[in-house]
């Protein structure tokens, strides 16, 4: 069984595109909704939810663990690895693929203060963007906007205007989404980023990164990619929800996938 968390709804960007490679698969998905946004939180008190996260998924039966969230992967995933006997899969920032695809020479990065400043973070910038300008914006209020379901409208607008119009008057012509919130957003961000501007969302490359390693380790339940009846509708597959906190937001969001 796949075991999926986040700190809240955001985590089901990543579910929707693991569910159209392995759409027979068993999940758990798990909110952390009481304790978000992590954003700001210490390491410390993000590894501390980590820990009691992977315990819950672990007793719920997940066999591998994705950590649906760039700041969590950032502040706990070599540390659950060296902790726990089975496999996690984390949010890798894209910064790479951003900078192989600029043709400015300025890409944007959209993601939490918290990996932002995490070294997992600085390192993959600092070996990928020679040559290449990185600018970066906290997605503020973004993770808020989608808790509370309000991906459009004037409100919505405003708030991802300002930190995404920043990231365009630089010039980036490519902006990285790093935080797993911010892809139901993205209608919003690329009607403000303009069409000339290309929006990297990471989920893709981890959903298929879960595949090789489920293969690597025969980890795919019998009949889950072929023989079963889902063709890769989030919403039909065999997923248990559960929450932390008040379970209406993570249903709101998974309703709309
Ligand atoms: N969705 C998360 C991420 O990818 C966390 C957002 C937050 O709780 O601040 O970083």
């Amino acid at each position: 069984m796949i075991g999926i968390f986040d700190s809240g709804a955001g985590g089901l960007s990543v579910y929707r595109e693991i569910v159209r490679l392995l759409p027979n698969e068993r999940y758990v998905y798990f909110s952390d909704n009481a304790h978000c946004p992590y954003g700001e939180k210490s390491q410390e008190y993000i590894l501390a939810r980590a820990r009691w996260i992977t315990e819950h998924l672990i007793s719920r039966g997940a066999d591998v663990i994705v950590i649906a969230c760039n700041t969590a992967t950032a502040a706990a995933i070599a540390t659950l690895r060296a902790e726990y006997g089975l496999p996690f899969i984390g949010m890798e920032p894209a910064v790479k693929p951003a900078a192989l695809k600029t043709h400015s020479g300025v890409i944007g990065v959209l993601a939490t203060a918290g990996t932002l400043k995490a070294s997992k973070y600085l390192d993959t910038k600092d070996k990928y963007t020679d040559g290449v300008k990185v600018i970066e914006q906290v997605g503020k209020g973004f993770v808020e906007l989608v808790e509370n379901g309000e991906l459009d409208g004037p409100y919505a607008e405003q708030v991802v205007r300002e930190s995404v119009e920043p990231l365009i008057l630089a010039g980036a012509d490519v902006i990285v989404l790093g935080c797993t919130h911010y892809p139901f957003l993205r209608g919003t961000i690329s009607r403000i980023a303009g069409s000339g501007v290309s929006i990297i969302d990471p989920a893709p490359a981890a959903a298929r990164h879960l595949v090789d390693v489920m293969s690597e380790r025969k980890l795919f339940r019998n009949d889950s990619r072929s023989g079963g009846k889902n063709i890769g509708d989030p919403k039909a597959a065999d997923v248990e929800l559960s929450s932390s906190g008040d379970r209406s937001a993570l249903e709101r969001i998974f309703n709309l996938l």
